[in-house]
């Protein structure tokens, strides 16, 4: 007869009991902040379905890194725009591309700033798929040279980290083969273990200009009703020398962080992706939610699940709300 003796309203009377008892907490260490790199000088261009998100120039990165360091947050991922896309990527593992120089920049001026990359071939390709086509699909196996030699110019420019988000088969081996034969036995590798084909990236696919111009993603990314598969993308990652996981999307697919977390005791991320965030920013900007209480809420239950960091474009508001 648990009532009336037990009465669990008790830890929840007054905000000092229940800050006392809270499980989880959100440290802006743990967020990580995608910038959208483009060619130019003195650029912020508002990506439409992201407001207040830009396209920034190199130069505008290095001053909004200051920020981004200044706040306290864990660090940045670089997606870049090159100033011309081709079939064969070239922009993504050229030494002098769009990202490369950006993290030189970056790293000149806030050296103790975290730098990722996404590694993957979409934003490079005329066509917008992540490898080389062939017969109308994507070949793994000549993919993975492009994936290697882009993860070693981001590293020899500066990378701290090295995440490729590609989902082709063996690319953590062929990365990490690579490196350490360049001499970057020490740079980890964040994989993108278990990515979904989703309907959330959306918005990103202008952010980034990276749409796919025939056909979709659904030959590599991952289908959503599976959650075994993706159990088994992070076992074969972590096989092949992946140093740390992620689950992306975030929110729709809690249950696999939490799965994750039980299973493997590695460093685990989160991408809460851009369609999460822009229905948060259009409802909010509707008046239908509160902007402050559901950003806080959704990046709660992400880690909450069993995320270690988390990828957000709430970075920046986030962690001006945690002070
Ligand atoms: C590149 C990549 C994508 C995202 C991150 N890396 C797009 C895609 O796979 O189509 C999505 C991120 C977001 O929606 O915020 N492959």
């Amino acid at each position: 007869m648990p009532f009336p003796i037990h009465r669990p309203r008790r830890l929840r009377a007054t905000e000092s009991i229940r800050n006392l008892v809270r499980e989880t907490r959100l440290d802006p260490a743990n967020f990580i902040l995608p910038l959208f790199i483009v060619p130019g000088e003195g650029i912020r261009k508002p990506i439409g379905s992201m407001p207040p998100q830009c396209q920034i120039s190199i130069d505008t990165a290095v001053e909004e890194c200051r920020e981004i360091h200044s706040l306290g947050i864990g660090g940045i991922i670089l997606f870049g725009l090159p100033e011309t896309k081709d079939e064969i990527a070239s922009g993504a593992y050229d030494d002098n591309g769009i990202v490369q120089r950006a993290i030189r920049a970056i790293k000149r001026e806030t050296p103790d700033l975290l730098v990722m990359t996404d590694v993957c071939n979409c934003e490079y390709t005329s066509h917008g798929h992540c490898g080389l086509i062939v017969d109308g699909d994507v070949d793994n196996d000549p993919t993975l040279d492009w994936l290697a030699r882009s993860s070693v110019s981001h590293a020899r420019a500066g990378a701290d980290i090295v995440a490729p988000s590609d989902m082709m088969d063996g690319r953590v081996e062929a990365i990490r083969t690579a490196l350490d034969d360049a001499g970057f036995s020490k740079t980890p590798i964040l994989s993108y273990a278990a990515k979904y084909a989703s309907a959330f990236y959306g918005p990103f696919r202008d952010a980034a200009d990276s749409a796919p111009q025939f056909g979709d993603r659904r030959s590599y990314q991952m289908d959503p009703a599976n959650a075994r598969e993706a159990m088994r993308e992070i076992e074969l990652d972590l096989d092949e020398g992946a140093d740390m996981i992620m689950v992306k999307p975030a929110m729709a697919y809690l249950d696999i962080i939490r799965e994750a977390r039980m299973r493997y005791d590695v460093p685990i991320s989160a991408y809460q992706v851009s369609g999460e965030y822009s229905m948060i920013m259009a409802a909010a900007a509707n008046g239908w939610i509160d902007h402050d209480r559901a950003m806080m809420e959704s990046l709660t239950s992400i880690k909450r699940a069993g995320a270690d960091f988390i990828l957000t474009y709430f970075a920046k508001p986030a962690a001006k709300l945690l002070g």
